[in-house]
């Protein structure tokens, strides 16, 4: 799926976070060594501070493509340590960023410039930008955001979302640049790096051949778990990054959800997405006999919820599933149908854990003829698994 410019072209430098499957990038102005970061994380400030070392850049702005809720800016501390002006879009209300983004507005490092793009949607004030390097100024860069990503899109269910608005944007906006454009994420899951335009509009299942009717159906059944980091996320980065509390504890891991007691629910191909790129282990919670008879989950942990026989709680559950948890990766709790996993999800969260319940489990719930695995669940949606 990715597209390869010609390989003297001027690149972005791409830099991820694993924790939350951010892309950063560092544009660079070749005569000056004047350099744009876009998107940077807190976690990853240091490495950030390294690569502007190494590559002897001067970084002239920091800035976002909508206020995230996934993860924290460093704009401020990159700021601080960098001299570096912070710019965000008007509509973020990150009233720290000393330049606020309108449509068209630019930005420039040395003799380059990125241009901005307001492509409302996923919130209402994100923005893409644009960057034709002067020497080689096709094929050009945009930096999508949330807005557009790799074979998706971002979610249009909170902070401002609207799935119409982010149809227009990508449709008028975005899908009107030219086919050659590299398009540059915000995040992938799925360890790819890049896409173009031209690919993007053709077989981007988001929309290629979708109505704008039909897209706004498709983005309003997603029902995607609530990001865990959101309350914490939002409002620091409406400060740059810079949390009133400074100093205080940060919220812990699997933070305890009023509304559900655990992280969130997930579909079966999300759990195995975020598995195999090491996000989250799958604890397979039923009965070892289960497994045993049933099926099982190649590289998911077993940690019962309930043994036979007479289906008595796992008295080691607490401690196997901290070991699961391998440090504090997130679980994504597989059992039966779904039921067992809630109440496995909650404990864990409980013990400070992020715990995900996978909806429909194993083989989901038993239909009119009383069989199991044709009402959704881990085997119907086709994933890997074996039988003893
Ligand atoms: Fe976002």
């Amino acid at each position: 799926m990715s597209f390869n410019p010609r390989d003297d072209s001027p690149q972005p430098t791409q830099l991820f976070d694993p924790g939350s499957s951010t892309y950063t990038y560092i544009l660079v102005d070749e005569a000056t060594r004047e350099a744009l970061i876009i998107d940077p994380v807190e976690e990853q400030l240091e490495r950030d501070m390294a690569a502007l070392e190494h590559l002897r850049l001067k970084l002239k702005w920091t800035v976002e493509t909508h206020a995230h809720a996934d993860h924290i800016t460093s704009a401020a501390k990159l700021a601080e340590l960098t001299g570096a002006r912070m710019a965000a879009p008007a509509g973020c209300d990150v009233g720290t960023a000393a330049v606020q983004l309108h449509d068209g507005d630019t930005l420039r490092f040395g003799g380059e410039s990125v241009r901005v793009l307001h492509t409302p949607g996923h919130t209402a004030g994100s923005v893409c930008f644009l960057w034709a390097p002067q020497d080689q100024p096709a094929p050009a860069h945009v930096f999508t955001g949330d807005t557009l990503l790799i074979q998706g899109c971002g979610r249009t269910d909170f902070q401002s979302g609207d799935a119409g608005q982010l149809y227009d944007s990508i449709t008028q906006k975005l899908f009107t640049l030219p086919a050659t454009t590299i398009v540059w994420p915000a995040h992938d899951y799925h360890e790819r790096a890049q896409s173009s335009i031209g690919v993007e509009k053709a077989t981007n299942p988001r929309l290629a051949g979708k109505t704008r009717d039909e897209f706004i159906v498709l983005m309003n059944e997603l029902h995607l778990p609530r990001p865990r980091r959101i309350d914490e996320a939002v409002p620091a980065n409406q400060r740059s990054g810079l949390r009133q509390d400074a100093g205080a504890a940060v919220p812990a891991e699997g933070e305890v959800r009023p509304a559900t007691g655990y992280a969130g629910d997930i579909e079966p191909g999300t759990a195995h997405a975020w598995m195999q790129a090491g996000r989250a282990v799958v604890v397979d919670v039923r009965t070892d006999a289960e497994r045993e008879w049933v099926g099982f989950v190649p590289g998911a942990q077993a940690v019962a919820w309930k043994q036979w026989p007479g289906m008595a709680l796992n008295a080691d559950f607490d401690t196997q599933v901290r070991d699961a948890a391998q440090g504090n990766k997130a679980l994504a709790m597989l059992c039966r149908s779904g039921v067992r996993s809630i109440a496995a999800a909650r404990r864990a969260t409980e013990l400070g854990l992020t715990a995900y319940n996978i909806v429909g489990g194993f083989e989901g719930d038993l239909n009119a003829q009383a069989q199991r695995g044709q009402l959704g669940g881990w085997r119907k949606a086709g994933l890997p698994w074996k039988q003893n």
